[in-house]
C-alpha cells in the first residue's frame, strides 16, 4: 500500500510514491498543466498534474477542484527548489486522485487581502491560511517547550481553579458570575495564590491554563481570555527568580528555532535577535528605567515621541515606555523594584524602602514589552494582613492564604508568562489576537 505521509516529513520520501490527505488551497492551470497547492494540516505542497500522464477522467476531476475541496492525492515526490510549499523544496507529481468533497464555490476567504474585522468574523476559516497556521503551530511548540523545561527541572504541574471566591490581580478586571447560595464567584485572574499553597506540599509547582480579565483596554496586547503559565518556587528570592526566568525563556525560544524553521520562514521572521537569546539577561531597576526614559525623551527631536515618553516616578509603564526601553537592549530586559502602589497586594516590600516592592517584569525586545510579571511574595502574616486591609479586600476570603504564612512560612517567589504575548514576540507579529485560535476581546466573543 502506498504510504500516507505528513507533508512536514516530505523530504524523507524523495522519488517515492506517496499519498497525502488534505484540502486544495489554490489551483492554477497552464494548458496541459494544473498546479494544486494542497495543505494537509502539517504543511503546504505543490502538486502538479500533467494531462498526458493521467487518465482523462482524473485530469477532468482535477480541473473541477474548487478552493477547500477535500482530497487524497497519490503521486511521486520530487525535489524542486522553486516549489512554493511549506517546507519548500518539494513537489508531488500527481498519479491519482480521490475526491472527498468538491467544496462550495462561494468560500468566503478567497485568496485576496481581507480586512481584519472580516478575517476575525471568519476566524473558523481564517485558521486555514498559511500565516495563521504557522503562528498556531509555533504556539503549540511554545507550550511543549514550557512543559518540557518545567517537567525536567523539578516542577510539579498543579491545576488551579477557574472559579474563585476573590480577586488576586486587582478588583477592576474581575469577571463575576452568580454562584448558587454563595453569592458571587469570579473567573480566575491567576492561579498564583493557590500555587502558593501548593509549594508548601510540592516545593516547586506550575499551573498552565486560561486566565480571565475584564480588560476594558482595546490594545494590541490585551485579551479578556488569555493563557498563562505560572511557576511558583519555595525558598526562592527575587535574584533567584530572575535566573529561573532567563533560563526558561531562553529554552522556549531555542526550542522554537530548532523545531519551527519552516513556519518562521513563512512568516518572514528575521530570527537574528532570537538566536542571541541566552542567559544572562540585562537587569535594571525601575529607578534606572525611569532615568533611561528621561534621557531618551531628552535625546529625541520628534515632538510626538517626546509626548509619548513623558513619565513620572510612581506610575506604571505604558506600551510606549516599554517599547522605548526594550529598544535599548538586544535581549529581553528585567525591570525590578516597581513602586508598591502600582503592583498587586501580595508583593514583598523592598527592605528599608517600603514604597518599592520586590517585583520584576520581563520586557521582550524589539518593542514587544512585558511578557512576564512576577515577584517575591510577602512571607510575614502581619505584613500580608496589613496589605489586604490597605487594599480593602474581603479578609474572610483570604483566611486560607494568610494561614500559609503561619505554618512554616518561607521566602518564596513566582511569575506568570503570558503565552499569547510570548508567541507574538517570537513570531514577530503586531497583534496578539492572531496568537490564539479563537480570540476573546472587549468587543468580540464570536465565533
Ligand atoms: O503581570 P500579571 O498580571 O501577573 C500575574 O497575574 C501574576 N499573578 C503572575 C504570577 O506571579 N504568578 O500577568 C502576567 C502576564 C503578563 O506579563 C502578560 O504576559 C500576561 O500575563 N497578561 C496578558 N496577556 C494578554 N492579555 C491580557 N489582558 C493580559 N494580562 C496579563
Ligand atoms: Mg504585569
Amino acid at each position: 500500500m502506498t504510504p500516507l505521509i505528513r507533508v512536514e516529513n516530505i523530504a524523507d520520501y524523495t522519488e517515492q510514491e506517496i499519498r497525502i490527505r488534505g484540502w486544495v488551497y489554490n489551483r492554477t492551470r497552464k494548458g496541459k498543466l494544473v498546479f494544486l497547492l494542497v495543505r494537509d494540516g502539517y504543511g503546504f505542497v505543490q502538486c502538479v498534474a500533467f494531462k498526458n500522464d493521467l487518465p482523462a477522467e482524473t485530469f477532468e476531476d482535477i480541473v473541477r477542484l474548487t478552493q477547500e475541496s477535500s482530497v487524497e492525492i497519490t503521486g511521486i515526490v520530487r525535489a524542486d527548489s522553486r516549489s512554493p510549499g511549506i517546507p519548500g523544496g518539494f513537489e508531488i507529481g500527481i498519479t491519482g486522485l480521490k475526491i472527498y468533497q468538491i467544496a462550495a464555490d462561494d468560500y468566503p476567504m478567497a485568496l485576496k487581502e481581507h480586512g481584519v474585522d472580516f478575517a476575525l468574523d471568519n476566524r473558523h476559516l481564517w485558521l486555514r491560511m498559511p500565516s495563521q497556521w504557522a503562528i498556531l503551530r509555533i504556539r503549540a511548540t511554545v507550550l511543549t517547550a514550557i512543559r518540557e523545561w518545567l517537567d525536567t527541572n523539578g516542577y510539579i504541574n498543579m491545576d488551579t481553579p477557574i472559579i474563585t471566591p476573590a480577586a488576586a490581580e486587582g478588583t477592576t478586571t474581575l469577571f463575576e458570575t452568580p454562584y448558587f447560595d454563595e453569592g458571587a464567584a469570579y473567573l480566575a485572574q491567576t492561579g498564583q495564590l493557590y500555587n502558593e499553597a501548593n509549594i508548601f506540599a510540592f516545593s516547586k509547582v506550575y499551573c498552565l491554563g486560561p486566565t480571565f480579565r475584564a480588560e476594558k483596554s482595546k490594545t494590541r496586547r490585551h485579551l479578556t481570555e488569555f493563557w498563562m503559565v505560572e511557576p511558583e518556587v519555595a525558598f526562592c528570592d527575587l535574584d533567584e527568580l530572575m535566573e529561573i526566568e532567563e533560563q526558561f525563556v531562553s529554552h522556549i525560544v531555542q526550542r522554537v528555532l530548532r523545531d519551527r524553521q519552516p513556519e518562521l520562514a513563512s512568516l518572514e521572521r528575521d530570527t537574528t535577535l532570537l538566536e542571541k537569546i541566552s542567559p544572562p539577561f540585562p537587569r535594571i531597576s525601575y529607578d534606572e528605567a525611569v532615568e533611561m526614559l528621561a534621557r531618551l525623551r531628552e535625546e529625541t527631536d520628534d515632538p510626538e515621541e517626546k509626548e509619548l515618553l513623558a513619565f513620572e516616578w510612581g506610575s506604571d509603564f505604558g506600551a510606549p515606555h516599554e517599547a522605548a526601553l526594550t529598544k535599548q537592549f538586544e535581549k529581553p530586559v528585567f525591570v525590578y523594584g516597581y513602586p508598591t502602589a502600582v503592583k498587586a497586594f501580595y508583593m514583598e516590600p523592598w527592605p528599608g524602602r517600603p514604597e518599592v516592592c520586590k517585583s520584576v517584569d520581563l520586557l521582550a525586545p524589539e518593542g514587544y514589552g512585558e511578557i512576564i510579571g512576577g515577584s517575591e511574595r510577602i512571607s510575614s502574616p502581619e505584613k500580608l494582613l496589613q496589605r489586604i486591609q490597605e487594599h480593602q479586600l474581603p479578609e474572610a476570603a483570604y483566611q486560607w492564604y494568610l494561614e500559609l504564612r503561619r505554618f512554616g512560612s518561607v521566602p518564596h517567589s513566582g511569575f506568570g508568562l503570558g503565552i499569547e504575548r510570548t508567541v507574538s514576540w517570537i513570531c514577530g507579529i503586531h497583534h496578539i489576537r492572531e496568537t490564539i485560535p479563537f480570540p476573546r476581546t472587549i468587543n468580540r466573543v464570536y465565533p
